[in-house]
């Protein structure tokens, strides 16, 4: 076993390959999250009709299901502008302060990786979120000024992976929390169709259903995988793409019919072979594959987990018996006291 990770294809945090001309535009466009937009579209008419920026939106999930999307469309429909920064890159609250006076009414600001933003810069958010006010000091020493400015009223619209990690002050600042969840293959299909016809491509709906059960619920994952079926398509000189064609390109690209990947499959490895099937605790893990938590939290878990492959545990992560089973390996008999124990996050 080779004690380097592999190189991931499909990694969903890697966003360099976004298309924008794929993103929806409207809440309309969106697709799937029905209860999500449903409750957006009724705060953002509320809002419009009391003619009021909307509540600021924390948004949460995994990478690659749609957060800098609902941003995006958030400002369209405000009629503001969007303003974009993410949490690391405002390392002094000057950086914060330079952007949030420069705010129009009804401009959405977007910090992506919200839970990021060094502390300093986060207190100066707090009046600003709250009241709309920018206190900062002008000069040094003695002669230093505490200034305040007021802003406008805006929409701050935070995303974030890893909600645990945020704040209670800063979290409870947000009128709207809202939870992304992994798609189901019927939405996925969808966003595959529509990708299709933005890209200008043929694609026959049991090609989309073949991308869509491969792309681990997400998004970004089934936009890229049309991508390289595509090419595939292309080289062949096909004028549709068929499910036959879409079947090999997946195959190539090392997806196996369940969408996991060479990653995922190191991960159930790791835990039956090494661990017998766990619990084991996520750094153990996180070791074991020379891999960073957070990756392994971020990316791979979430769609183990919505497989049935892994447990999370009180005692750590856990091979299903469905897990030792696609491994091709006999489950160990389940005894009566590894049986399930409640869900808890290790954090
Ligand atoms: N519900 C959706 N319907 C259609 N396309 C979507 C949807 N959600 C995400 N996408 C597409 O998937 C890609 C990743 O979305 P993005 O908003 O960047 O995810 P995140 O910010 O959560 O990582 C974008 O190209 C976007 O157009
Ligand atoms: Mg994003």
């Amino acid at each position: 076993m080779s004690d380097r990770p592999p190189h991931r294809v499909f990694d969903p945090a890697v966003e360099g390959e976004d298309d924008s001309s794929l993103r929806p535009l409207s809440l309309d466009d969106f697709i799937g999250q029905g209860k999500l937009k449903e409750k957006l579209s009724i705060f953002i008419r509320a809002a419009r009709q009391r003619g009021e920026s909307l509540d600021h939106c924390l948004f949460y999930g995994p990478p690659g299901l749609g957060k800098t999307t609902l941003a995006n469309i958030i400002a369209r429909e405000m009629g503001g502008q969007l303003r974009v920064a993410t949490g690391p890159s405002l390392e002094r609250t000057g950086d914060l302060a330079a952007i949030l006076s420069n705010l129009e009414p009804n401009d959405v600001l977007f910090i992506d990786e919200i839970h990021r933003m060094p502390s300093n810069v986060e207190e100066i958010l707090y009046p600003s979120m709250e009241d709309f006010a920018l206190h900062i000091i002008v000069g040094k020493g003695p002669l230093a000024n505490n200034i305040c400015l007021n802003l406008p009223r805006f929409t701050l619209v935070g995303a974030t992976t890893r909600l645990g990690l945020l704040t209670s002050p800063l979290r409870a600042r947000f009128g709207i929390v809202e939870q992304l969840a992994l798609y189901d293959d019927d939405d996925l299909r969808s966003i595959v169709a529509r990708g299709a016809r933005v890209m200008g491509v043929k694609i026959r709906k049991d090609a989309a259903g073949e991308i869509a059960r491969r792309a681990r619920g997400t998004p970004r994952v089934a936009l890229r995988l049309l991508r390289r079926v595509r090419d595939v398509a292309e080289v062949r000189n096909m004028a549709e793409i068929d499910r036959a064609v879409a079947s090999a390109a997946l195959d190539m690209l090392g997806l196996d019919d369940t969408g996991l990947d060479e990653g995922d499959r190191r991960i159930l490895r790791i835990l039956v072979e090494l661990f017998d099937g766990g619990p084991v605790g996520l750094s153990t893990l996180g070791a074991a594959l020379n891999e960073e938590v957070q990756t392994i939290e971020d990316i791979f878990e979430p769609y183990l987990i919505q497989q049935g492959l892994l447990e999370r545990t009180p005692r750590g992560r856990k091979a299903t018996r469905n897990a030792w089973l696609y491994l091709g390996k006999t489950p160990p008999p389940e005894s009566p006291d590894t049986m399930q124990l409640p869900i808890m996050d290790e954090e």
